[in-house]
């Protein structure tokens, strides 16, 4: 008999359009697999989904070729012949009823690329910081670049959908993944929109969020995994700058107040009740929701 103070941990909990079964929410984690070892990958998910978690995540997954955190090996979702591998992990998730989580990375700053070459693109042009020291250098990103970054998540984003995620997980925490790279002044010494204040380095967050929310947001939950302070003070992006990014987006993740589940109303997360206010999270109005087959037909290319 469990102490009645746990019961809640035991709670349905609304997330974007889909209702975790309790509050137990395993958040991305590596294992080592990745896309070398895709059945054993899949088959440690399916384990936690065995287990009664809520919520299951993939690790990092790598979701453009001009990114790649090598010598690590991770997921890749870089084109649709990533998808059958992904659907096999998102499929071991669900088995037991639990919500299947995909993390989309860029690594930016952290990528040194040593597998496929390509020159890494970063918010600002710096040396590439890895665990080695590897002496490689990113290439700022230019508007053209960022126009380009903004598709390539739209396109992960309809390739999740399509590989059965429930939730999308945006890494921008630990010093890995792009949106920490524009939110930090450390690694962000821009000048332009994207530079400078902390409305502007949140801009192209903001905007992934909302291109993201418009192409699958009907059918899909966005998170964003954000680091709660660099702890290299006024250098990096404090605790404060953290509790602002989070208050000017405040009606992050779902601009939903409630969901119903069945015989009950399902509490949406906190910071979702509060009065719904336009903002990136809230999908343009006039978007009908989309056809999730559509998503099949994106190009068979790398876009
Ligand atoms: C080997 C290893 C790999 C990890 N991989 C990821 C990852 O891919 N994505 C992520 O957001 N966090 C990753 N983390 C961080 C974990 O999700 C987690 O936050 C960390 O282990 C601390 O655990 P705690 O949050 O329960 O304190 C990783 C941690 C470790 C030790």
């Amino acid at each position: 008999m469990r102490d009645a103070k746990y019961d809640i941990l035991f709670e349905p909990l609304a997330i974007g359009p889909h209702v975790a079964k309790n509050r137990f929410y395993q958040v991305p984690h590596c294992n080592g697999g990745g896309y070398r070892d895709p059945s054993a990958a899949a088959a440690m998910r399916g384990i936690k989904s065995e287990g009664g978690w809520g919520v299951i995540f993939t690790e990092q997954t790598e979701m453009h070729h001009t990114s790649e955190i090598t010598p690590f090996i991770e997921l890749r979702l870089w084109e649709d012949k990533d998808i059958p591998g992904l659907r096999r992990m998102s499929d071991a998730m669900k088995v037991h009823g639990a919500l299947a989580g995909i993390q989309l990375a860029y690594s930016g700053i952290n990528g040194p690329n040593f597998y496929t070459k390509e020159v890494p693109l970063a918010p600002s042009a710096l040396p590439i910081r890895t665990f080695t020291n590897d002496p490689v250098q990113a290439r700022a990103l230019d508007r053209s670049d960022i126009r380009d970054l903004r598709r390539w998540f739209v396109n992960a984003a309809k390739r999740s959908r399509v590989a059965g995620f429930d939730l999308i997980c945006l890494y921008g925490a630990h010093g890995f993944g792009i949106f920490q790279h524009f939110l930090s002044r450390a690694t962000n010494q821009r000048t332009d929109e994207y530079g400078g204040s902390l409305e502007n380095r949140s801009r192209f967050a903001r905007e992934v969020v909302a291109d993201i929310r418009d192409a699958v947001g009907d059918t899909t939950a966005i998170t964003m995994r954000v680091s709660l302070d660099e702890t290299i003070g006024e250098l990096g992006f404090s605790n404060a700058e953290v509790r602002e990014f989070v208050e000017m987006n405040a009606d992050c993740p779902t601009s939903g107040t409630s969901r119903t589940a069945p015989g009950r109303t399902v509490p949406a997360p906190r910071a979702s009740r509060k009065k719904a206010r336009r903002s990136c999270w809230s999908r343009a109005s006039g978007n009908s929701p989309r056809n999730p087959s559509s998503a099949s037909a994106a190009s068979p290319r790398r876009t």
